[in-house]
């Protein structure tokens, strides 16, 4: 087989684990990863590009002759990068503008939702024009109000209020600017009980599909599910609740629909699809669509991929996914994330990180961290570092992670403890 030049494009801790992986591939050619972090540069070359910046892109593309281009960021995908480079001698995993858009605009994703009957909230959107219908639709609900901003917030988008004085007076706010262009369409809907998952596909446009380890992940920054939200403290995968019944029910009402109305739709979708889950009563419902892996969910995921990706993501973007095989690992996977003191709020950057190399039982996806000039690790970002370890099961894998957490050290780390006691109904 020949070997794949290729380019990863993203910096967090996802890009590190789908490095990580990808570079275990016999076919990988030369590996990029632009921009990567203090980390990925021990799975191939990073480079100082921008993901959104595709003339530059372009230009690296040729001189490097690359053959893939895998899109870690949901950004440039809901730009269009696949679109960019259609028909420009390289392949790129990861779906068309059209086909982003079932992250770039909840208020699409419902709509498509509703049109292929895929199970979901219900719900409304409105605009400016219609405030005072959203205000009506409020009263229809019981509390708590779920209010969502149409386009990409940074994660930030998604309001859950139990007052409905608050939830009208959020509305307001949302639709007078309150995430920019993003909240100028407001998405309400129904507040849904249950606990989540993350399931990931990778398909290849022509209705071939392959489902990865389903995982779960931590939103909040506090022990219990408490505090602010944040890009994720850690996840862990298998979901024990996602059992053989539960996935069936994922396959048969979400993942197939899905896929069907996206051919239906004429949307070329020739990559990952993340179903953000909820379990209603053993019934899965749509919370929202991603259209790339989750973090830190793939912390998770990949090590738990027996199958070479490389191989698998060309497939996705040539439409000939066929019946390659996806081998997945029996044993639990968990990963919990090192974050900055202050995290989500503000926090320091330039931290010393030491005892790294002191870790045996773990792998090291980096996420904020930086190389000085000098070759010295700091911190870089408020997600510092995601700490994964396999077990044959999660708390063996869980007691791995702690220790090796505890040898790692840089001024103002902070963890969760608890991540998966929910699911093992351990009480916190
Ligand atoms: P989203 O960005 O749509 O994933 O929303 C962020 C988070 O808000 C989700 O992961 C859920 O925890 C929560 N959420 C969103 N929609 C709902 C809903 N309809 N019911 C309950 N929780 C929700
Ligand atoms: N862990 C959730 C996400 O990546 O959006």
């Amino acid at each position: 087989m020949a070997r794949l030049n290729t380019l990863l494009l993203g910096s967090g801790g996802r890009e590190s684990a789908l490095a990580w992986k990808l570079s275990q591939s016999p076919v990988m050619g030369d590996f990029y990863i632009a921009p990567g972090n203090g980390g990925t540069g021990s799975y191939g070359h990073n480079v100082l590009l921008s993901p959104m910046d595709f003339e530059a892109i372009e230009r690296f593309v040729e001189m490097r002759h690359i053959d893939l281009i895998v899109v870690g960021n949901e950004d440039p995908l809901v730009a269009g990068i696949y679109d960019y480079f259609k028909g420009k001698n390289v392949l790129v995993a990861g779906p068309s503008k059209a086909g982003a858009e079932l992250e770039g605009s909840k208020d699409f994703a419902k709509r498509f939702m509703m049109k292929y009957s895929i199970p979901t909230a219900r719900y409304q959107s409105f605009t400016a024009d219609t405030i005072d219908e959203g205000y009506k639709f409020l009263e229809t609900l019981r509390p708590p109000y779920v209010l969502k901003a149409d386009g990409l917030a940074a994660g930030k988008g998604v309001l859950i209020i139990d007052d409905i004085s608050q939830a009208c007076a959020s509305l307001e706010s949302m639709l007078g600017g309150m995430f920019g262009k993003s909240s100028s369409t407001v998405v309400i809907e129904e507040f849904l009980k249950g606990m989540e998952c993350s399931v990931f596909v990778l398909t290849d446009g022509t209705g071939n599909y392959r489902v990865l380890p389903v995982a779960k992940d931590y939103k909040r920054v506090g022990e219990g599910d408490t505090g602010l939200n944040t890009g994720g403290m850690g996840a862990v995968s298998p979901v024990p609740f996602a059992d053989e019944a539960f996935m069936q029910k994922v396959e048969e009402r979400i993942i197939r629909p899905t896929i069907a109305g996206l051919i239906a739709e004429n949307i070329t979708y020739c990559g990952f699809i993340f179903f953000g889950l909820i379990n209603v009563d053993s019934d899965p419902m749509v919370i929202e669509y991603n259209v790339r892996m989750g973090d830190p969910e793939t912390e998770v995921v990949m090590p738990r991929i027996v199958s070479d990706l490389l191989p698998l993501l060309e497939a996705a973007a040539k439409g000939n996914l066929g019946d390659m095989p996806l081998e997945i690992k029996s044993e639990a996977a968990v990963t919990v994330m090192a974050v900055s003191a202050g995290y989500p709020g503000k926090y320091a950057k330039g931290k010393e990180i030491t005892g790294c190399n002191a870790v045996e039982d773990s792998i090291l996806f980096h996420a904020g961290t930086s190389l000085t000039e000098s070759g010295e690790l700091v911190t870089a970002g408020g997600r510092v570092i995601s700490v994964t370890s396999l077990g044959k099961s999660i708390p063996e894998a869980l007691e791995k992670s702690y220790c090796s957490m505890d040898k790692i050290n840089f001024e103002g780390k902070n963890f969760r403890r608890d991540i998966g006691k929910d699911v093992l109904n351990i009480k916190c």
